[in-house]
């Protein structure tokens, strides 16, 4: 090898066609290596890399993955700080291009200490990651003391079910998530058509709502404040606008609002059995519409002056709210494949509306936006 070269420098003896082995001390690799993962896992854990935490679970969480950045971080540190002192020291050096290293033939020794370490590292951080999922995912020594929430998705919204206060009565529908701090919730998670997936980052956890399956899991509200409820799934048009809000309350307000949405729903059916279809618009508006626009995501999708938003998923309601009545506005608020907008397809508007908002807000919606596109 090596002998059929043709190049006008006299050939090298057959002894200099090897580089003679170097060494190199280990002591400037170990120093750079403990310096640099020191103040890699100082940074790491310094950064705060989460949105806030409002779970226990988040809790654990985001401490699981503060030790996979310790467990990790000088593993890689360690393999960089060896390649780029090798790539260094034991660079080819003018005249020996057309020279071979020298014959090394493996190090057992060597290899089992870089198998065995890494082994070791895996296992425990399994063994840690399934004890605390096990601990995470612990339901609560009473089934009573749990909240169960059903969570519907679909394109492109979510709505969530919440048990009846009477056995036998009908499910309480919203289309905010309220939640109690410091109670254990269980959601189970469903959709109506494509896959769509529940998450509450304030949270952590989340999962897939699949086509002709329940999947759930719980989580236990720890923070109050209101976060944003996301779908994770790319799901269609309007994926990136079915984002809802959680609201994490204190116990008492959660009943209080529980009963508020039960009396509506009372009412409602009452009003049905009534037999008075269409009377809804002589109601005085309980509630004021902005709001109701706003917490239900329909400047996502919808361009509206009055509310400054500039969605353009559906039909600008300036435009084509302006010359319209209150029965239409509210016929297309409840019934939206009705009558479609030209230029805009089927399936686009959440069909529900008419059953996660009450008829108050519904009232108080078509006024707000009838009120507002009038020029
Ligand atoms: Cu639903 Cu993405």
């Amino acid at each position: 090898m090596g002998t059929e070269e043709t190049d006008d420098a006299p050939e090298p003896q057959a002894e200099e066609l090897q580089v003679a082995q170097r060494t190199a001390p280990l002591g400037p690799l170990i120093a750079i290596s403990v310096v640099a993962s020191v103040l890699g896992v100082v940074f790491g854990i310094a950064i705060d890399w989460f949105p806030i935490a409002a779970s226990t679970q988040a809790d654990q969480v985001d401490t699981f993955y503060d030790v996979l950045i310790a467990a990790s971080v000088p593993v890689f540190v360690g393999v960089t700080a060896i390649v780029l002192y090798s790539a260094y020291r034991f660079r080819v050096r003018p005249g020996e291009e057309h020279m071979d290293g020298p014959p090394i033939h493996g190090n057992t020794r060597l290899e089992i200490i870089w198998t065995a370490i890494p082994s070791l590292m895996m296992l425990a951080l399994c063994v840690y990651a399934v004890i605390e999922l096990q601990d995470a995912e612990k339901a609560p020594a009473a089934a009573a003391q749990e909240l169960n929430v059903r969570v519907v998705g679909e394109q492109f919204t979510w709505t969530f079910y919440y048990p009846p206060a009477a056995k036998g009565g009908k499910e309480i529908v919203s289309s905010e998530l309220y939640l109690p701090e410091g109670r254990s919730v269980r959601f189970r998670v469903q959709t109506k058509d494509v896959l769509h997936d529940f998450w509450v980052p304030a949270f952590r956890w989340k999962i897939d709502a699949v086509p002709g399956i329940t999947t759930t899991y719980r989580v236990t509200p720890n923070r109050l404040g209101d976060y944003p409820v996301v779908c994770a799934e790319l799901c269609g048009l309007g994926h990136a606008v079915m984002r809802q809000a959680t609201h994490v309350v204190p116990p008492d307000a959660f009943t209080a609002w529980l009963d508020k949405k039960t009396k509506g729903g009372a009412a409602e059916g009452a009003a049905a059995a009534g037999g008075g279809g269409g009377s809804g618009g002589e109601q005085a508006a309980g509630a004021d519409g902005e709001p109701v626009f706003a917490a239900n995501g329909c400047g996502g999708c919808h361009t509206l002056k009055a509310a400054g938003t500039g969605g353009t998923i559906g039909p600008d309601l300036d435009d084509t709210l302006a010359s319209q009545d209150a029965a239409m506005i509210k016929a297309s608020i409840v019934e939206p494949e009705q009558k479609l907008t030209k230029g805009y397809g089927a399936n686009i508007m959440p069909p529900n509306f008419g059953e996660t908002l009450s008829p108050e807000e519904i009232d108080a919606l078509v006024k707000y936006l009838q009120e507002s596109t009038k020029g």
